[in-house]
């Protein structure tokens, strides 16, 4: 068992490298964060007639999502109960039937085994096919369309696990009557550990500057200002959000649409935000305008604003397969998603402007930890920390400018909580106090600096 308190310090705010390297840690991860946290798995407007299915992954494990006649939603390990052959070879369909190409064994959208060649002739009619059917996920839900599945029988409700992060998912995802995602995913493989693009995208405001200084100048418009940290924006700009079991994100206001270099999102957004106030409130109407870069702890990120949502599947301690669809509100018309489906995959599809900006950074960030000794160092997340504080009207934990890592520290905090205790029973046991090493953390912060 990984010693996990060498590795995070969630007061001080800072980790170990080898959390990006380590195969024993990464082993540790499959059991215990992909082995309980919901993860994201599609959008129920992918499969709304019954028997049709898409398949996924969680953590390493692949799944088959289907579509029940009732219009319910199970999730099934997509592995042949015989000898273990991947059952669905297909991406998405409409099936009756998942038939396994090894032996020929046969099980229904309800993952019942109900045929197998020479059942007769071969079994005697006495394999009990009850006992083998396909192996189903614990917990199947979904939040406002977006289906998620739990390994965990003993893990909280979707509701529950999202917490107060749901209460600003809402803002999107709720606000004008529902988001979508228009798919299937674009994929593609990157050579990283799958918590840097994941903390990347729940906290940092701080490389979009440095790291896209070009793509951002190259694209104009009012962020063009942050290329080269020339114009760089501080208090007043945004915040940073960290909640319960780790979700987060760093928001800049009036940001929404500003990285299309079409304005039709933006004149949209700014029609529908009234109906936010009135529905939600103004905090959230102006959460909607503002440009989100976010985290569904472990590993699904999304930008609101720019349209992208993305799952980092892991493959191994230094690969991952990206998933990304395109984040889209129903009420749009069919020609505002065609056409922010292209900005979409202008910016951060596979080949995007800002997405290629990223990728070498992450690699590096991942495989320069090869080495015994570089592993044997810190990484900090110290910025913004002494800022770090309970909000009279925002749930969570807030950080008072984009640029900071209030949400890095909170991934990291309930990282490492989950990688240490045994059951969800020992989660729920800390629910009171999760917020006290953070806190504890900015107090140090601000009497370091007052010294
Ligand atoms: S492995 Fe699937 S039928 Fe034999
Ligand atoms: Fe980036």
């Amino acid at each position: 068992m990984v010693n996990i308190n060498e590795l995070v310090d969630v007061a001080g705010a800072v980790q170990s490298k080898r959390v990006f390297w380590d195969q024993e840690v990464y082993e540790q991860e499959l059991e215990r964060v992909f082995g309980r946290c919901w993860l994201f798995l599609t959008h129920e407007s992918q499969i709304p007639q019954p028997g049709d299915f898409v398949t996924a992954y969680m953590g390493e494990d692949k799944v088959i999502v289907v579509r029940q006649r009732d219009g319910s939603i199970k999730v099934f390990l997509n592995s042949c109960t015989h000898r273990g052959n991947q059952v669905c070879h297909a991406d998405s369909g409409n099936a009756k039937a998942f038939t396994c190409s090894y032996h020929g064994w046969s099980f229904g959208m309800d993952g019942e085994l109900v045929a197998l060649p020479l059942e007769q002739s071969a079994y005697y009619n006495r394999l009990d096919k009850s006992q083998w059917g396909l192996r189903e996920v614990a917990k199947v839900d979904s939040y406002r369309g977006f289906v998620f599945g739990c390994f965990d029988p003993q893990a909280p409700t979707l509701a529950e696990y999202l917490g107060e992060m749901g209460w600003y998912l809402d803002t999107w995802m709720d606000g004008t009557g529902g988001a979508e995602l228009i798919g299937p995913p674009m994929k593609s493989i990157l050579r990283c550990n799958w918590k840097v693009p994941s903390e990347n995208f729940i906290g940092d405001g701080y490389h979009v500057g440095w790291t896209h200084a070009a793509a951002i100048k190259v694209l104009g418009g009012p962020l063009a200002g942050l290329a080269g940290n020339a114009e760089i924006p501080f208090e007043d700009a945004g915040m940073q959000i960290t909640s319960r079991h780790g979700h987060g994100f760093g928001v800049i206001w009036d940001g929404v649409g500003l990285l299309h270099d079409d304005p039709a999102y933006r004149e949209y957004a700014s029609a529908k935000a009234p109906e936010v106030a009135e529905k939600l409130g103004d905090w959230r109407a102006k959460f909607y305008m503002g440009h989100w870069n976010a985290g569904i702890f472990p590993n699904c990120s999304y930008l609101y604003g720019t349209n992208t949502f993305k799952v980092w599947n892991p493959r191994g301690p230094n690969e991952i397969e990206v998933w990304t669809w395109t984040l889209v509100e129903k009420a749009m018309s069919p020609e505002l998603k065609r056409e922010i489906v292209k900005q979409a995959i202008h910016t951060f599809g596979t080949a995007g402007t800002l997405e290629s900006d990223d990728g070498e950074n992450m690699e590096t960030c991942t495989w320069s930890n090869r080495g015994p000794q570089t592993r044997k160092g810190l990484m900090n997340a110290q910025m913004g920390q002494l800022n770090d504080t309970e909000h009279p009207d925002l749930p969570g934990i807030v950080g008072k400018s984009f640029i900071g890592e209030t949400s890095y520290r909170g991934f990291y905090r309930f990282w490492a909580e989950l990688m240490q205790v045994e059951s969800w029973e020992a989660v729920r046991a800390n629910d009171a106090t999760w917020k006290e090493p953070l806190i504890r953390g900015a107090a140090n912060a601000k009497k370091e600096r007052a010294a």
